[in-house]
């Protein structure tokens, strides 16, 4: 691999690896031998290194646990047939780590560091990318505050961090999601764009009462008026009705510019399937669940990939979902999407390092 910047690594004296059951992996709970650390002081990245994956020192008064400056990001890397690590569109991760960063007023971390971080981590730890479709490497970059200050300002130190889990799939079978008309996910002017733990927060509460009532996920609707659909809990949402593909458009700021949702956009317009990026309605929607034009509808995300919906509730009414059809444009595009990912299908688009 071609490194351009130095990186320190100090290695584990043990390896967790042989201690993992690759055939029974829950996402998120294994994590692999190492991370990838920088230091932000006096205005620039340093101390850049490789690690042991371990704890953290913390001290109390950490400005990220009190006022909320973090933000992350999710992304894969892939194994294909020869053995060779694919990472997909870590530069638009990058350059979305960017965006949230600005608007939590946090720095930068500049695209060469990341990638080279990311690339030099799964070099070394190179044998926790599980084999076999429908495995992945996870990978969790992520910033946050790390002066010890109890006045409410910007953090003027950060971490940036990288480590990454084996993993299976996020969603075992398609879900069932409530549209939420009560509770608000994010408003313009707010942080929806934003990948910042604070939103994944405010969302547990109503999650929780969503699931307490036997749904996986909410269909959050917009904070003005709840009358118009905006994403779910952790993807972007597409629906097909008629042979239309409809999606949140990105512009009010209040939805994850997912990058598993424009690959499907791309996917989409290059197939010359009909796509519109438009709020569908709450009326809208219960309109084609009652007339059976809702063809069907699925979340998009890096974790979820490309996940199923088997019940939708609108306005307290259960809707059930026609089973996948085979000739589903979901099907056909986690295909082509597994396909890049894998390297079994040529990249045309530039998508994989
Ligand atoms: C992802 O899809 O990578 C996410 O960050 C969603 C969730 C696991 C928080």
């Amino acid at each position: 691999m071609k490194t351009s910047l130095a990186i320190p690594v100090q290695k584990t004296s043990k390896s967790r690896l042989p201690e993992i059951d690759f055939s029974n992996l829950v996402f998120g709970k294994t994590i692999s031998d190492h991370m990838f650390v920088a230091d932000y002081k006096n205005g620039e990245w340093t101390d850049l290194r490789i690690e042991p994956y371990g704890v953290l020192d913390l001290h109390p008064a950490n400005a990220a646990l009190h006022y909320g400056q973090s933000i992350f990001e999710g992304m894969k890397a892939y194994k294909n047939e020869k053995g060779e690590i694919l990472v997909f569109r870590g530069d638009a991760n990058a350059q979305r780590m960017n965006e949230s960063a600005a608007r939590m007023c946090m720095p930068e971390i500049p695209e060469e560091i990341f990638m080279e971080g990311l690339l030099q981590l799964l070099d070394l730890d190179r044998n926790w990318v599980p084999s076999g479709k429908g495995s992945s490497l996870y990978i969790r970059p992520f910033m946050f505050a790390t002066d010890n200050y109890i006045g409410v300002k910007p953090s003027e130190t950060y971490k940036f961090i990288i480590f990454t889990c084996p993993v299976g799939a996020y969603y075992s079978k398609p879900v069932n999601v409530k549209v939420e008309t009560n509770f608000t996910r994010a408003t313009e002017g707010g942080t929806g764009a934003a990948k910042t733990a604070g939103n994944y927060a405010a969302s547990l509460y109503p999650a929780l009462q969503a699931q307490k009532a036997g749904y996986d996920q909410l269909l959050w609707t917009d904070g003005k008026s709840h009358s118009k659909i905006e994403e779910s809990g952790t993807m972007n949402v597409m629906f097909d009705i008629n042979g239309t593909l409809i999606t949140a458009p990105t512009h009010t700021g209040t939805i994850l510019k997912g990058i598993t949702r424009d690959s499907v956009i791309r996917l989409a317009k290059d197939w010359g399937m009909p796509l519109e990026e438009r709020f569908l309605t709450v009326a809208e929607l219960q309109e084609a669940l009652e007339k059976g034009t809702l063809r069907e509808a699925f979340g998009t995300g890096t974790a979820a990939t490309i996940a199923h919906i088997a019940k939708i509730n609108v306005n307290g009414m259960d809707y059930i979902l026609p089973e996948n059809p085979s000739d589903a444009f979901s099907t056909k595009v986690l295909n082509e999407l597994d396909g890049i990912k894998y390297g079994e299908i040529a990249d045309t688009r530039g998508w994989i390092v």
